[in-house]
């Protein structure tokens, strides 16, 4: 599979199956040399057509047929999306993969309702505003959600009439390769969509600087969020939207319904390997409840299955590749370190891959790196709130309990969710407000609705996918302003 480099270079990279550390194929490796290519090739489809030419009616179509081709073709996409990233196969298959082709028909039903207004001027004249493609629009996406993240990133783009050249993530750039065979067998004309497989600081870089393309959007840590963004101002100025990490609080209040809770914080954590941006990383819990929820969350760690993510029943597979691996291990140990309980898990499991066991610290404090740092792996921190002590300074002076969460909850530097659990209508609506995220989850988590917008507060992000939201991103407003000759009315 993909052994052929059709690249100039003819150099190729391996990717590796996380379960075991075996390469499963060499792809291609893109460098600067073909991105320039990619670009002159989504130039071309956009300044001669025929995507942007077409209807909006004819573009939505390719992309309905697009999400039912993948409908189609769930099973191998899900088994190369399962085999290239160790997620397990029943979550591939049986939740992204039908989110996937949901979001595609939601902006393929956006594609012929995108347009502008006519709008009262002040003077006898007609103004207009035209909703225009932005043109080359450049993609960088991760490896955690591999084909989710190409689906957020082409959807919108090519539903707006831009073309696009989108990098994978040099762990899984299997799935898209396939997602782009089936856009194409779908009816997009050539040269709209360019999947270039290969590393961020060549390929990822030279797309960042690229001065013909007209629009980057990037997902993946802060740390390359920064580096892209600086690249763009620094070649042409092009708008950049970037979706970044996260620490997200997850909030038990007193009056949590306690089973539920656990079970949904054992999901906004573990869901993923851990590998979420919006996991929920910050367990605070109401010292009322907190030792219920503890003993209760640790037997539900103990009990998560973890193994082969091909087998029916696993809930967890491999992190990505030992460098992730590596890295969640230097947290837990500086978890212990630190002075965290370690109440179970820590460890790595078998001697083969990258498997590690579902942990959880307790005595978590904000200071300590595990709280502070996005893990991104199987690792819950669970940190006690209580009652202040006549702390004079209360914006709610009847609840100071949710004074302090809301307090610690916002120190941090990111900003992307929150999960907010309680029976209380003004408790909710307190905290909804008073936190400094994108996304507030309220007796819920990770419920993520094509509709529903999605981006980060602070660090996490600039711009919003997903939703009405998007199509922003991908549209340039032209004001178009002619003089009215004797008109009946202005
Ligand atoms: P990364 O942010 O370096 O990689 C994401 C994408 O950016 C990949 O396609 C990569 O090739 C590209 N990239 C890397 N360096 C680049 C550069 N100089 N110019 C242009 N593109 C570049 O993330 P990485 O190294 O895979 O993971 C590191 C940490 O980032 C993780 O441990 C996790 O904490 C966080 N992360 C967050 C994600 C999210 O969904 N917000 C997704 C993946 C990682
Ligand atoms: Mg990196």
């Amino acid at each position: 599979m993909f052994t052929k480099s059709p690249n100039p270079t003819g150099k190729t990279f391996p990717t590796y199956d996380p379960r075991t550390g075996d390469v499963i194929a060499h792809v291609a490796e893109g460098d600067a040399e073909d991105i320039n290519r990619a670009v002159s090739a989504a130039r071309k489809a956009f300044d001669e057509g025929p995507w942007p030419k077409m209807t909006a009616y004819e573009r939505s179509r390719v992309l309905f047929r697009f999400a039912d081709l993948i409908d189609q073709h769930t099973e191998e996409l899900a088994t190369l999306e399962t085999w290239d990233n160790g997620k397990p196969y029943e979550q591939a298959a049986k939740i992204e993969l039908p989110m996937i082709s949901r979001l595609i028909r939601y902006y393929a039903g956006w594609a012929d309702k995108i347009h502008g207004l006519t709008v009262p001027a002040d003077s006898p004249h007609l103004v207009q505003t035209i909703h225009e493609p932005i043109g080359v629009a450049g993609q960088i996406i991760p490896w955690n959600f591999p084909l989710l993240m190409f689906a957020w990133k082409v959807g919108p783009a090519l539903a707006c009439g831009n073309t696009v050249v989108i990098k994978t993530a040099e762990q899984t750039p299997l799935s898209a390769l396939h997602a782009a065979k089936l856009l194409h067998e779908a009816g997009l004309p050539p040269g709209v969509l360019n999947v270039v497989s290969g590393f961020g600081p060549t390929a990822g870089a030279a797309l960042a600087t690229h001065m013909q393309v007209d629009k980057l959007a990037f997902t993946g840590s802060t740390e390359t969020g920064k580096i892209v963004l600086e690249l763009a101002a620094k070649s042409n100025l092009k708008p950049v939207t970037l979706e970044l990490g996260g620490k997200s609080p997850f909030i038990v209040c007193k009056d949590a319904d306690v089973d539920k809770t656990v079970e949904l914080a054992h999901f906004a954590l573990f869901f993923n390997q851990g590998q979420c941006c919006c996991a929920g990383s910050r367990t605070y819990v109401h010292e009322s409840v907190y030792d219920e929820f503890l003993e209760k969350a640790k037997a539900r760690a103990l009990k998560r299955s973890v193994g082969d993510p091909f087998v029916a029943g696993i809930e967890q597979g491999p992190q990505i590749d030992s460098e992730q691996f590596e890295k969640i291990m230097r947290y837990i140990r500086s978890g212990v370190e630190s002075g965290a309980t370690l109440e179970t898990g820590g460890e790595r499991i078998g001697d083969k891959g990258f498997y590690i066991q579902p942990t959880v610290f307790s005595n978590v404090k904000e200071d300590m790196l595990i709280a502070k740092d996005e893990i991104f792996g199987p690792v819950q921190s669970i940190l006690k709130f209580k009652e202040l002590e006549g702390d004079g300074n209360n914006t709610f002076p009847n609840c100071r309990d949710i004074n302090e969460v809301i307090r610690r909850a916002n120190t941090t530097s990111y900003g992307l969710a929150a999960g907010v659990f309680t029976q209380d209508i003004d408790t909710a609506n307190t905290l909804t407000r008073a936190l400094k995220v994108g996304t507030v989850w309220i007796n819920c988590y990770d419920v993520f609705d094509a509709a529903i917008p999605f981006g980060g507060y602070k660090m996490s992000g600039q711009g919003r996918e997903k939703g009405i939201h998007c199509l922003s991103n991908y549209l340039q407003v032209k004001a178009v302003v002619t003089p009215l000759k004797d008109p009946a009315w202005i």
